[in-house]
Protein backbone atom coordinates (compact mmCIF):
# COMPACT_ATOMS: atom_id res chain seq x y z
CA UNK A 1 0.00 0.00 0.00
CA UNK A 2 0.78 3.60 -0.58
CA UNK A 3 2.42 5.00 2.96
CA UNK A 4 3.84 7.89 4.44
CA UNK A 5 6.52 8.00 6.60
CA UNK A 6 8.59 10.48 8.80
CA UNK A 7 12.38 11.03 8.30
CA UNK A 8 14.88 13.31 10.19
CA UNK A 9 18.46 14.08 8.71
CA UNK A 10 20.30 14.14 12.07
CA UNK A 11 23.20 17.02 12.95
CA UNK A 12 25.68 14.83 12.26
CA UNK A 13 24.84 14.42 8.43
CA UNK A 14 23.48 18.12 7.65
CA UNK A 15 26.77 19.37 9.46
CA UNK A 16 28.68 16.68 6.84
CA UNK A 17 26.80 17.96 4.12
CA UNK A 18 25.01 15.26 3.19
CA UNK A 19 21.48 16.44 2.79
CA UNK A 20 21.51 16.10 -1.45
CA UNK A 21 23.21 12.56 -1.67
CA UNK A 22 20.55 11.25 1.39
CA UNK A 23 17.39 12.75 -0.47
CA UNK A 24 18.63 11.13 -3.88
CA UNK A 25 18.58 7.91 -1.84
CA UNK A 26 14.99 9.02 -1.06
CA UNK A 27 14.35 9.56 -4.60
CA UNK A 28 16.26 6.61 -6.42
CA UNK A 29 14.04 4.54 -4.15
CA UNK A 30 11.45 5.74 -5.38
CA UNK A 31 9.87 7.21 -2.05
CA UNK A 32 8.59 11.12 -2.65
CA UNK A 33 9.81 13.69 -0.73
CA UNK A 34 6.21 15.15 0.18
CA UNK A 35 7.38 17.70 3.12
CA UNK A 36 10.65 19.26 3.95
CA UNK A 37 12.50 21.81 6.42
CA UNK A 38 15.01 22.30 8.39
CA UNK A 39 14.68 23.32 12.11
CA UNK A 40 17.20 23.53 14.91
CA UNK A 41 15.47 21.88 17.59
CA UNK A 42 15.00 22.53 20.83
CA UNK A 43 15.46 20.79 24.16
CA UNK A 44 12.06 20.83 24.81
CA UNK A 45 11.33 19.78 21.06
CA UNK A 46 13.88 16.96 21.44
CA UNK A 47 12.57 15.47 24.50
CA UNK A 48 9.10 15.44 23.62
CA UNK A 49 9.52 13.90 19.80
CA UNK A 50 12.17 11.05 21.37
CA UNK A 51 9.49 10.70 24.91
CA UNK A 52 9.33 7.14 24.46
CA UNK A 53 13.24 6.83 25.34
CA UNK A 54 12.86 9.11 28.11
CA UNK A 55 13.83 6.10 30.58
CA UNK A 56 16.62 4.39 28.44
CA UNK A 57 20.28 5.42 29.82
CA UNK A 58 20.91 7.48 26.69
CA UNK A 59 18.00 9.80 26.83
CA UNK A 60 20.45 12.50 27.96
CA UNK A 61 23.29 11.92 25.08
CA UNK A 62 20.66 11.43 22.53
CA UNK A 63 18.50 15.05 23.26
CA UNK A 64 22.22 16.84 23.36
CA UNK A 65 23.28 15.44 19.91
CA UNK A 66 19.88 16.48 18.39
CA UNK A 67 20.05 19.82 19.40
CA UNK A 68 23.26 20.43 18.64
CA UNK A 69 22.84 21.88 14.94
CA UNK A 70 19.91 21.96 12.31
CA UNK A 71 18.33 18.95 10.95
CA UNK A 72 16.20 18.15 8.14
CA UNK A 73 12.71 16.77 9.01
CA UNK A 74 10.79 15.68 5.57
CA UNK A 75 7.75 12.95 4.76
CA UNK A 76 8.53 10.38 2.48
CA UNK A 77 5.20 8.46 0.61
CA UNK A 78 5.59 5.56 -0.96
CA UNK A 79 4.79 2.20 -1.64
CA UNK A 80 5.79 0.56 1.66
CA UNK A 81 7.68 3.27 2.90
CA UNK A 82 7.67 3.19 6.29
CA UNK A 83 9.97 -0.56 5.62
CA UNK A 84 11.15 0.98 2.49
CA UNK A 85 13.15 3.79 4.49
CA UNK A 86 14.32 1.43 7.01
CA UNK A 87 15.63 -0.27 4.32
CA UNK A 88 17.40 2.51 3.30
CA UNK A 89 18.55 3.43 6.46
CA UNK A 90 19.73 -0.30 7.57
CA UNK A 91 20.71 -1.16 11.06
CA UNK A 92 20.57 1.86 14.45
CA UNK A 93 23.98 0.68 14.86
CA UNK A 94 25.84 1.54 11.65
CA UNK A 95 28.35 -1.47 12.71
CA UNK A 96 25.52 -3.45 12.00
CA UNK A 97 24.11 -1.76 8.87
CA UNK A 98 24.22 -3.69 5.84
CA UNK A 99 26.55 -2.41 2.56
CA UNK A 100 25.17 0.58 0.99
CA UNK A 101 22.42 1.78 3.34
CA UNK A 102 22.98 5.44 5.07
CA UNK A 103 23.76 4.14 8.30
CA UNK A 104 26.56 2.34 6.71
CA UNK A 105 27.85 5.11 4.60
CA UNK A 106 27.49 7.84 6.46
CA UNK A 107 26.82 6.67 10.58
CA UNK A 108 29.68 7.37 12.73
CA UNK A 109 28.03 5.86 15.80
CA UNK A 110 24.78 4.42 17.43
CA UNK A 111 24.32 7.67 18.81
CA UNK A 112 25.36 9.71 15.73
CA UNK A 113 23.52 7.62 12.96
CA UNK A 114 22.56 10.12 10.26
CA UNK A 115 18.92 9.49 10.00
CA UNK A 116 15.52 8.52 12.04
CA UNK A 117 13.06 6.57 10.71
CA UNK A 118 9.45 6.22 11.62
CA UNK A 119 9.34 1.96 13.12
CA UNK A 120 5.50 1.98 11.81
CA UNK A 121 2.91 3.65 10.39
CA UNK A 122 0.98 4.49 13.17
CA UNK A 123 4.28 6.32 15.07
CA UNK A 124 4.78 7.50 11.21
CA UNK A 125 0.98 9.72 11.99
CA UNK A 126 2.40 10.55 15.09
CA UNK A 127 5.66 11.93 14.13
CA UNK A 128 4.81 13.95 10.90
CA UNK A 129 1.79 15.61 13.07
CA UNK A 130 4.78 16.84 15.71
CA UNK A 131 6.66 18.76 13.01
CA UNK A 132 4.53 18.58 10.54
CA UNK A 133 1.07 20.93 9.79
CA UNK A 134 -1.81 19.86 7.35
CA UNK A 135 -1.35 22.58 4.72
CA UNK A 136 2.75 22.15 4.88
CA UNK A 137 2.53 18.85 3.18
CA UNK A 138 1.83 18.25 -0.64
CA UNK A 139 0.94 14.83 -2.07
CA UNK A 140 2.14 14.82 -5.80
CA UNK A 141 -1.07 15.74 -8.32
CA UNK A 142 1.61 14.70 -10.91
P1 LIG B 1 16.49 6.87 16.37
O1 LIG B 1 15.84 6.03 15.32
O2 LIG B 1 16.55 8.32 16.09
O3 LIG B 1 15.73 6.64 17.76
C1 LIG B 1 16.37 6.80 19.01
C2 LIG B 1 17.85 6.95 18.87
O4 LIG B 1 18.59 6.71 20.05
C3 LIG B 1 18.40 5.97 17.88
O5 LIG B 1 17.98 6.35 16.58
C4 LIG B 1 19.89 6.02 18.17
O6 LIG B 1 20.55 7.03 17.44
C5 LIG B 1 19.94 6.42 19.66
N1 LIG B 1 20.48 5.36 20.50
C6 LIG B 1 21.58 5.44 21.27
N2 LIG B 1 21.80 4.29 21.92
C7 LIG B 1 20.82 3.44 21.56
C8 LIG B 1 20.50 2.08 21.88
N3 LIG B 1 21.23 1.37 22.73
N4 LIG B 1 19.41 1.53 21.30
C9 LIG B 1 18.62 2.25 20.45
N5 LIG B 1 18.88 3.52 20.11
C10 LIG B 1 19.97 4.11 20.64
Amino acid sequence: AIERTFSIIKPDAVAKNHIGAIYNRFESAGLKIIASKMVHLSKEQAEGFYAEHSARPFFGALVSFMTSGPVMVQVLEGENAVVANREIMGATNPAEAARGTLRADYAASIDENAVHGSDAVESAAREIAYFFSADEVCPRTR
